[in-house]
């Protein structure tokens, strides 16, 4: 089984921790943010994974490689220019199957993407979106469902008008070739605003799925989904902690800092004497100087906050420089 794998968006709500790492291999925990993604497709039955990149994927490549031994395969395809959620996937049928799985590449999820392709069979649909729900859809795409399972309407970013609970589009796909039917090539497509809308009465149904599900585009969300992910929340290779704290074996902690509740400390990390470090997520190699504080913030690698210096709600760049 083959997944495409949407990952040409900039990230730019995320900057500066994006400014040099493109979003798909930012670390989350410990691993690349996209090896959570690529473990879960595998366990689903995907044995090809092709990532669709609108930009050139030099730094992906080098990272994920071909895949690791045992899991999906990984392949790369490089648009002309970004193509959009629809033009992205057109780009790409040439290299797929008729039938596959396709994703945003900016979600972390256990939803049980098996189930979506049953009922995509049992249905006969052209295209089958796996649902989620959430109390503000706003922000994403919102679902209206018969009972028998077929989209009604499909409203990209509806206005906070529509407030109240939704279910929402979760990025997840079982597709047909089909649903390309007159599309053209080489154009900007959004398979949200232009492909669904279309495909409504025509072959588009939805499943609710149950599970973990967490867009991470923002720093909030990106530091939710680490505790969740430390805390056992989703399903994934992490091994919990009870107290969300993920302390890798490379890093030096003196005796009497505070590490926690949640906190990540990356290989190469130094926490100093006396220094506090709660709410927060410190990547390769960040020098926190003895009583500095840091809380609610994420330290992008090689960040050095001075002694006695104090760090909250932040999130900074690589190398940055905090003084007291
Ligand atoms: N290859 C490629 N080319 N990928 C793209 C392009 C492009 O031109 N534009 C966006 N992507 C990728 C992004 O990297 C991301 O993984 C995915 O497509 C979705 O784009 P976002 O920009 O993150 O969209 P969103 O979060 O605002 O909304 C989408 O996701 C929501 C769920 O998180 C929509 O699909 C909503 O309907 C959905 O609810
Ligand atoms: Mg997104």
């Amino acid at each position: 089984m083959q997944a495409l794998v949407l990952v040409g968006g900039k990230g730019t709500r995320l900057r500066p921790l994006t400014t040099e790492i493109p979003k798909p291999i930012l670390t989350l925990v410990d691993r690349p943010f996209l090896s959570y993604m690529i473990e879960w497709l595998g366990s689903h039955g995907v044995d090809e994974v092709v990532l669709a990149c609108g930009f050139l994927p030099d730094q992906l490549q080098e990272v994920l490689g071909n895949g690791d031994p045992g899991g999906p395969a990984i392949r790369y395809l490089v648009e002309p220019e970004p193509l959009g959620t629809g033009g992205a996937i057109k780009f790409a049928l040439p290299e797929l199957d008729e039938r596959f799985f396709a994703l945003n590449g900016d979600v972390l999820t256990d939803l049980d993407l098996s189930a979506l392709w049953q009922s995509h069979l049992e249905r006969g649909a052209r295209a089958s979106l796996g649902l989620y729900p959430v109390e503000d859809p706003t922000g994403y795409g919102l679902v209206d469902l018969a009972g028998d399972g077929r989209v009604l309407d499909f409203h990209e970013k509806p206005e906070p008008g529509h407030a109240g609970p939704g279910l929402i589009n979760a990025g997840t796909y079982v597709l047909e070739k089909s649903a390309f039917e007159g599309v053209p090539d080489g154009c900007e497509v959004s398979i949200e605003r232009e492909i669904f809308p279309g495909l409504v009465e025509n072959g588009l149904f939805g499943l609710r799925l149950d599970g973990y599900w967490m867009d991470i585009g923002t720093p909030d969300r990106y530091l939710d989904a680490s505790w969740d992910i430390i805390e056992g929340r989703v399903k994934s290779g992490v091994e919990g902690d009870s107290a969300g704290v993920h302390v890798d074996p490379g890093a030096r902690i003196s005796d009497d800092a505070v590490v926690g509740p949640r906190a990540v400390i990356a290989p190469g990390c130094q926490v100093g004497a006396g220094a506090e470090v709660t709410g927060s997520v410190l990547l390769d190699g960040c020098e926190i100087g003895e009583n500095a504080v840091v809380s609610n913030s994420i330290l992008s690698a090689g960040v050095r906050v001075s002694a006695d210096a104090q760090v909250g709600d932040r999130v900074l760049g690589k190398k940055e420089v905090v003084n007291a």
